[in-house]
């Protein structure tokens, strides 16, 4: 037997290097994992005779992307960035490197796609991806310098690097200044494990900015539930959104989705055939936020207030608060 098995070694030492090309190798994400955003697909096929590489995902098939030539290998040497669309849920992945029209490398594997993030949802087996580990980071480090740059005054650390990839994040409509200005480091800790993890979260980490909002807010008799218990990211996404105030939703879906009463009977008018209260889909016209879209903020104060219902008006006589909008 031992015999047996030193001969097929020396034989695959033989092959090895005609036959058997070097790996293609997943970074993000990476083989068997779980996402929860649809954004990048990036890979390094690790052998320079592959100059096409095709992507199938759920079986549907792209073109064989060509990466053979000499600008595309100037620009981003073997590594292919793409933009996948993954259906929720499991997908199966099969990425093929050719040359020319002969296959000469393939990987198959699956993809959880969970937009929620809720790890509960996440089947065993799947494994979450790390992009910011010393590995992955020599593949990047040359083109991309990650050495965050010296701080701007005023903040406690500068970082002007993350932006060369994180480039989604800085093209919403509506971005956080500390993100366009990329103060990441102020929230992302480069010392943390994981790298670049936040070291506070919710209110203890907006507050440090923001000390104006959290002065208001002491203030309330009626704080409202998720502000009180310094939920700020329920509502907000740190980074910006295509949303005003950097909803993670347009406002009226962001309230709904926990007050899904409201949008079942009429609201504040209830006269007989009325439908309610225009609650969208028209101009506001109070002082505060005249222009905007009339929301459920046109009338609540989302952070609370210092009568029931935290109405703006901040006064408990309903008909204040209607004379905000409506002449006397
Ligand atoms: C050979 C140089 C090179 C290497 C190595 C490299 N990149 Fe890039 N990368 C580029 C160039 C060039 C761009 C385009 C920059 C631009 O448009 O300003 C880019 C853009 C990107 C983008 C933004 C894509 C978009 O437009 O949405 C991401 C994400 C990215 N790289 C990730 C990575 C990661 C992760 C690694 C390491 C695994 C890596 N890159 C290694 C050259 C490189
Ligand atoms: C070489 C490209 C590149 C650079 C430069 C870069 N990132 Fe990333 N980063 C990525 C990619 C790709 C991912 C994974 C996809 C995603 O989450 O967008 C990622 C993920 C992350 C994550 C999620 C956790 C993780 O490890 O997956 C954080 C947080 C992060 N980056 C912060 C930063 C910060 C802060 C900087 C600047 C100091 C930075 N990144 C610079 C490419 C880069
Ligand atoms: C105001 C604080 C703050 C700033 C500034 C900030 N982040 Fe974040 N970031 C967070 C928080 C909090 C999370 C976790 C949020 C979550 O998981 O939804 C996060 C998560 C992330 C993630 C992973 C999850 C996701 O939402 O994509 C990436 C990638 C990331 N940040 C990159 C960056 C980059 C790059 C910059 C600078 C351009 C930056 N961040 C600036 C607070 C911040
Ligand atoms: C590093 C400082 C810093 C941190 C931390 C910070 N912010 Fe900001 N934020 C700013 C600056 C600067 C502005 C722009 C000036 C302004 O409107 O106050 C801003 C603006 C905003 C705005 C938009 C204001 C408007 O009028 O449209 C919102 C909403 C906001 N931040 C929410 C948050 C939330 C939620 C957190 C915590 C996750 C947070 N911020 C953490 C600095 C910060
Ligand atoms: C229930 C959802 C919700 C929660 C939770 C929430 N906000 Fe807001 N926030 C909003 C909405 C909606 C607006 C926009 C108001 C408008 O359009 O008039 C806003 C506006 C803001 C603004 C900018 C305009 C202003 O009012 O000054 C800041 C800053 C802000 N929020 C910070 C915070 C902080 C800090 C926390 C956590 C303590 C927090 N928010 C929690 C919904 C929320
Ligand atoms: C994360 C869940 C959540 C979101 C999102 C949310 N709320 Fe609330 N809201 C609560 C909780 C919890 C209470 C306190 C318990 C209660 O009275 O229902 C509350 C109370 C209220 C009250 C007082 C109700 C009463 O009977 O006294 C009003 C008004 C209100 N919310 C309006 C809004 C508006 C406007 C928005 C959007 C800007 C919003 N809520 C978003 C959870 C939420
Ligand atoms: C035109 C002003 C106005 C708008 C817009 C408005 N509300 Fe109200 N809301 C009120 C008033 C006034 C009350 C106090 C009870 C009453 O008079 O009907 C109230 C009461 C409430 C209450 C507590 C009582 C109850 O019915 O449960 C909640 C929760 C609430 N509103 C949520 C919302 C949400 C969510 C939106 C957006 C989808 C919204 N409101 C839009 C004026 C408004
Ligand atoms: C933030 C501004 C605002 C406040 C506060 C407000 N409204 Fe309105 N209201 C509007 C707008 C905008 C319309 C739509 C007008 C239009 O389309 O011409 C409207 C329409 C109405 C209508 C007509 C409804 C229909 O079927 O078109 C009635 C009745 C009404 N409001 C009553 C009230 C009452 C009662 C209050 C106080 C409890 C109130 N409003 C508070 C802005 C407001």
């Amino acid at each position: 037997m031992r015999n047996w098995s030193g001969y097929v070694v020396a034989l695959l030492l033989v092959l090895l290097p005609a036959s058997v090309s070097a790996a293609l190798q997943l970074i993000y994400p990476v083989e068997k994992s779980w996402v929860y955003r649809s954004d990048y697909l990036i890979l390094k096929t690790n052998d320079p005779a592959v100059n096409g590489v095709k992507i199938t995902v759920n079986g549907i098939d792209s073109d064989i992307m060509q990466i053979g030539s000499p600008e595309y290998r100037r620009a981003f040497q073997d590594i292919l960035i793409v933009q996948p669309v993954w259906d929720k849920g499991k997908n199966t992945l099969l990425v093929e490197g050719f040359n020319g029209t002969q296959k000469v490398q393939s990987v198959a594997t699956e993809i959880f796609y969970n937009p929620s993030g809720d790890t509960k949802l996440i089947p065993q087996g799947f494994i979450k991806n790390t992009l910011h580990t010393d590995e992955d980071e020599k593949l990047c480090a040359h083109c991309h310098s990650k050495t965050p740059a010296p701080a701007k005054s005023g903040s406690a650390a500068g970082s002007s690097n993350c932006g060369t990839c994180h480039v989604k994040m800085l093209k919403v409509a509506y971005p956080h200044e500390p993100v366009t200005s990329l103060t990441c480091s102020y929230c992302h800790s480069s010392s943390g494990t994981p790298r670049y993890k936040v070291g506070k979260r919710d209110a203890p980490l907006c507050f440090e900015c923001h000390a104006d909002k959290e002065a208001d807010i002491k203030k309330f008799t009626y704080p409202h539930g998720p502000v009180a218990a310094g939920y700020c990211e329920i509502c907000h996404d740190p980074h910006g959104t295509e949303f005003p105030a950097f909803m993670r939703r347009p406002i009226n879906e962001v309230c709904l989705s926990c007050h899904e009463k409201i949008a079942k009977s009429p609201h504040v008018v209830r006269s007989s055939g009325s439908e309610g209260h225009p609650l969208s889909g028209r101009k506001d016209i109070s002082p505060k936020r005249k222009g905007k879209e009339l929301s459920c903020a046109s009338c609540h104060d989302p952070h609370g207030g210092v009568v029931r219902y935290f109405l703006v008006s901040r006064s408990a006589e309903r008909m204040a608060l209607c004379q905000f909008c409506h002449a006397k």
